[in-house]
């Protein structure tokens, strides 16, 4: 299950991070301006409960969301999506997954973990910018089925078939929104066209 979000905003923003002469500064804007678009799609299931409002004329019947929403970036380049999120959810709570992938292996390496308490009705948004063999967001989906979570969606910027392939094979209730479903990941499992390293490219450390 996924859903390519290609709104004429979304591919003018993707068309200026691709670029390779995209700073670091420009970068961190557009994936913020970026994950704001994918995210307002992604929220869109969100439940919502009635309220009233008084309205300087009359009682309006309002509609208010009803869900506790968990935003969860995988360390590190997640962190380069949080304020997007963060800025249409300010209520927000926020857990952390560390994980980076193997350069030998291309395998998850899950570091650290730090997630708040689970609720019932709550919904986890897992954020990474790129989802390329998807074993990162596997991992991250396991590990936030194993602490109770039910209601998961992944929110990335790029992403795949194969990376799409490998989360709905594991984790067929588990919807991806993506700003780009890219052609393929290449020989070394980076996605091409895609974006080169996000974490390098957010923080300058490329
Ligand atoms: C990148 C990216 C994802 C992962 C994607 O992280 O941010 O977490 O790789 O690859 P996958 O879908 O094949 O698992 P990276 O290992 O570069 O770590 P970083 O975020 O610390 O830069």
């Amino acid at each position: 299950m996924h859903e390519e979000i290609r709104h004429p905003c979304v591919q003018h923003k993707l068309s200026l991070i691709r670029s390779v002469d995209t700073g670091h500064k420009k970068f961190r804007e557009l994936a913020t301006e970026i994950t704001m678009f994918v995210c307002y799609e992604a929220l869109k299931e969100v439940k919502t409960e009635e309220v009233s409002v008084q309205t300087p004329l009359a009682e309006a019947t309002c509609r208010q969301i009803a869900e506790d929403i968990v935003v969860v970036p995988i360390l590190r380049a997640g962190i380069g999506m949080l304020e997007g999120i963060l800025e249409l959810v300010p209520t927000a709570r926020v857990g952390f997954l560390g994980m980076y992938r193997d350069e030998e292996t291309a395998q998850p390496v899950a570091y650290y973990q730090r997630l708040p308490y689970q609720t019932e009705t709550g919904i986890n948004i897992v954020i990474d910018p790129m989802l390329a063999t998807g074993g990162s967001t596997v991992a991250a989906i396991d590990l936030l089925k194993e602490a109770g979570t039910k209601n998961i969606v992944v929110v990335c910027i790029v992403t795949c078939p194969e990376g799409l392939e490998a989360v709905e094979k594991a984790h067929p209730d588990v919807k991806v929104y993506a700003a780009s479903v890219d052609s393929h990941l290449n020989e070394k499992k980076f996605i091409v066209p895609g974006l080169g390293d996000a974490g390098d490219r957010l923080f300058g450390t490329t």
